[in-house]
């Protein structure tokens, strides 16, 4: 029985910021993050959504009646929690108006969490055919202004239904895992913003995903050859273009050209999002599957999934006949034309404003958020 991703949706607040203005202000050649980083735009992330509210801005585009009568499961990754006990999604399940009778978990390894979630989720549908599970993730990327991880920040949510016999990807069986307690990327509970050793953090995710590639190779017998194209996890896109470079000498030129190729598809919308921790991932197989012109069924992708800490995971999954016309292109599409861009000086502002850690009632600035489900505010310390 085949089992995969049978819908895909994604959301991301209406502000951003420009990189060329940004690297302009921070006394650097726009280059660096255009070329250098990878990004164009980078999502910023009002005080009016949180990763609750934007995992149920994602959902929302893809969960309808039918899938509410067979999703019995949700799985939501995140490392931006709003709550260190209760599960992000038992909100979901309410936002969503799921059934009361289902399982609601929220798992965290960083940027992996999400992949954890499908790969959960594919085991939980092989043993019960008729189900569909909701996997979500939903992250915001803060690493403060000023420094180097600020052009690598953004934010956003992904959402997935994973049900047998999908219409977009069938997950290949097995998959090559890599974890080792490394210190380069982290988030104390005290914190609002992450700590990271960058060049550190990027080193590792080349090495985790050349292990778990190889790993996957010998384990399965696969050919680089065998790959339409790669996936990758995108903390921002020049990252993903490093990784693909350091295996490109397996294979011959005309299929480096195509793995590159492929690879330009899949960045365009991570490009102007930035990073969004654990959906970043299926953000870059999403732009590839709209963007990319030469995908055909049957076709292979290769997936990396890294998640500071340090977790990595390779797989394999198959194109599915007509995922086109099981794509919302155009829902996807409007979410990144409908945006606004922000002055520096406005960024800032917006950047600084958040929910304060200790008990305070605290109302956002949800009048100017436009998205179906925000955040109004906290009362009795609890979010609204
Ligand atoms: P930096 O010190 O600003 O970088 O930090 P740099 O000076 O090395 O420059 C970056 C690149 O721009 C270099 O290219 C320069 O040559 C180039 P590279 O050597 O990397 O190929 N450059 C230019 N290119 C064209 N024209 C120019 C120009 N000038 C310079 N004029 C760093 C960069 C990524 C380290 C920093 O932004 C950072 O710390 N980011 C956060 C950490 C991060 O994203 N790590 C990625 C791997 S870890 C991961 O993926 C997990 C994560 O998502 C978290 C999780 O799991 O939850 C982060």
């Amino acid at each position: 029985m085949k089992v995969g991703i049978d819908k895909i949706g994604f959301y991301t607040p209406k502000w951003y910021v420009d990189m060329a203005k940004l690297a302009r202000a921070r006394n650097e050649e726009p280059d660096k993050y255009l070329i250098g980083i990878g990004q164009t735009k980078q999502a910023v992330i009002p005080n009016s959504q949180d990763a609750v509210t934007m995992a149920a801005n994602a959902a929302d585009q893809i969960v309808n009646d039918d899938n509410r009568k067979k999703i019995d499961l949700i799985l939501f990754g995140t490392e931006s929690g709003i709550d260190n006990s209760k599960s992000a999604a038992i909100y979901l399940q309410r936002l969503l108006g799921l059934p009361n009778t289902i399982q609601s978990v929220e798992l965290k390894q960083a940027c992996y969490a999400m992949t954890a979630g499908i790969q959960l989720a594919k085991d939980h549908v092989l043993a019960h055919p008729d189900s569909q599970v909701l996997v979500v993730g939903a992250d915001i990327a803060r690493y403060g202004l000023h420094n180097a991880g600020e052009p690598t920040q953004g934010g956003g949510a992904m959402a997935v239904v994973i049900s047998a016999n999908p219409r977009i990807l069938a997950i290949e069986n097995g998959s090559a895992h890599y974890v080792a307690d490394i210190m380069d990327f982290w988030r104390p509970l005290y914190a609002t913003e992450a700590l990271v050793d960058g060049k550190y953090s990027s080193k590792q995710y080349i090495e985790f995903f050349q292990q778990t590639f190889a790993q996957y190779q010998k384990q399965h017998g696969l050919e680089i050859s065998d790959l339409q194209a790669l996936v990758f996890h995108l903390p921002y896109t020049k990252m993903g273009l490093k990784a693909l470079r350091a295996i490109l000498p397996e294979t011959d030129e005309s299929h480096a050209n195509q793995l590159l190729r492929e690879f330009e598809y899949s960045r365009v919308f991570n490009r102007q999002v930035g990073n969004l921790y654990t959906g970043s991932l299926y953000l870059s197989l999403l732009s590839l599957l709209v963007n990319s012109e030469s995908l055909n069924e049957t076709q292979k992708i290769g997936l990396f999934s890294y998640g500071s800490g340090a977790e990595g995971e390779f797989y394999v999954a198959t194109v599915q006949s007509n995922y086109k016309q099981a794509l919302h292109e155009s829902t996807i599409t409007n979410v990144l034309s409908n945006r606004e861009e922000l002055s520096i000086p406005d960024y800032e502002k917006m950047f600084k404003s958040q929910m304060p850690l200790s008990d305070a009632d605290f109302v956002t600035d949800y009048e100017k958020d436009s998205a179906k489900f925000y955040l109004a505010g906290q009362k009795d310390q609890q979010r609204q």
